[in-house]
């Protein structure tokens, strides 16, 4: 696998129907062209994962041309507001997505990410990128180009390094394909911002999930993962004295257990700071190969933080 800066030759891999993973705000993406069928089934088998689960596609351009139709007023305006930034939209697919994107789905999901890399890459490229997180299926989303080079290796044709994400958890997920906005996925945009300008956002339907990638196990390290309130920290360790543990919690959390026995894992204080450090955290508790389990405090679910909780139940989710 190459690696470097070089983004007209990503745009030329890209253009050849290859594999480029390139840094977004929120994680790494695992990109090819989204009008090209093989280009995107490339993706699917580097990444081991299931053909029904709809890719992004990220475009340099929010008019949207020809990716997207019946694009309602509601879109256009948090397309003005939230664009660039960490928020997909969920619309009816337009004739540029190619099938292999959507899932089948007649919608497609479209995203104009806020990274000068990312940006440059789609500009050079012109067309859209078809782009999953940069881990393989059910992993940790990778944050830095160390974490992508891991995890796939030969399977990439270029790697795009553009340093650390600066948000860190990905994008927030609203379908604007339903009668009702709707919040798929918490993510890198908060919901209150989206919220002031689109009004209350619904909740997915539980029975027929619409974003098949939102499984009860996703973003899971190896090591057990157990989330609980920060107030119940210190007896979830003593429950589980005997194995090897570490907990994950605000750094300023742990001045307040001067008797903690575990290994202490400090995060930011701050809910942004917390998005973006969790997963290399997850990512550096694995690699040590000395931790069963993960106690992982949950930050209150008001900005980041749901992000933030959400992953994070994830993480600690039943595993296939
Ligand atoms: O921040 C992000 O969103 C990152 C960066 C690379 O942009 N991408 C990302 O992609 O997280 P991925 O594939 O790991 O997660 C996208 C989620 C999946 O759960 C997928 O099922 C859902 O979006 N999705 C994509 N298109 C959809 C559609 N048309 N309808 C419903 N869900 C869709
Ligand atoms: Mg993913």
């Amino acid at each position: 696998m190459q690696r470097g800066s070089d983004i007209e030759h990503a745009a030329r891999v890209l253009a050849g129907g290859g594999l480029v993973a390139f840094p977004t705000e929120t994680v790494y993406g695992l990109g090819a062209d989204a009008a090209s069928d093989a280009a995107v089934a490339k993706i699917f088998a580097a990444k081991g994962r299931p053909k029904n689960h709809p890719l992004i596609v990220h475009l340099a351009d929010p008019s949207l041309d020809g990716w997207a139709r019946e694009i309602p007023e509601v879109a256009r305006r948090l397309a003005r507001a939230a664009w660039p930034g960490p928020l997909t939209m969920i619309l009816r697919r337009g004739p540029r997505v190619s099938d292999a994107a959507t899932g089948g789905f007649d919608t497609v999901g479209l995203r104009v990410p806020d990274h000068p890399v990312a940006i440059a890459l789609l500009r050079a490229f012109g067309g859209g990128v078809a782009a999953p997180s940069a881990n393989r299926f059910g992993a940790v989303s990778p944050t830095t180009a160390d974490h992508v080079a891991g995890e796939f290796g030969d399977a990439l044709d270029y790697l795009l390094d553009g340093g650390a994400c600066a948000v860190g958890v990905e994008s927030t997920i609203v379908d604007l394909s339903r009668a009702h906005p709707t919040l798929l996925r918490p993510g890198g945009l908060a919901r209150e911002t989206i919220e002031a300008i689109v009004g209350p956002l619904a909740a997915p339907d539980e029975a027929a999930p619409a974003a098949p990638g939102t499984l009860a196990s996703h973003y899971a390290p190896r090591a057990e993962v157990i989330a609980v309130a920060l107030a119940d920290v210190m007896a979830t360790v003593a429950a589980n004295a005997g194995r090897r543990i570490a907990v994950l919690a605000p750094a300023a959390a742990f001045r307040a257990w001067p008797m903690m026995t575990a290994r202490a894992y400090p995060l930011p204080d701050d809910l942004a700071g917390m998005a973006r450090e969790l997963y290399s955290a997850l990512r550096d508790l694995d690699a040590r190969g000395d931790v069963d389990v993960i106690v992982a405090a949950l930050p209150p679910m008001v900005g980041l933080g749901e992000a933030v909780g959400d992953r994070l139940r994830r993480a600690a989710g039943p595993r296939k």
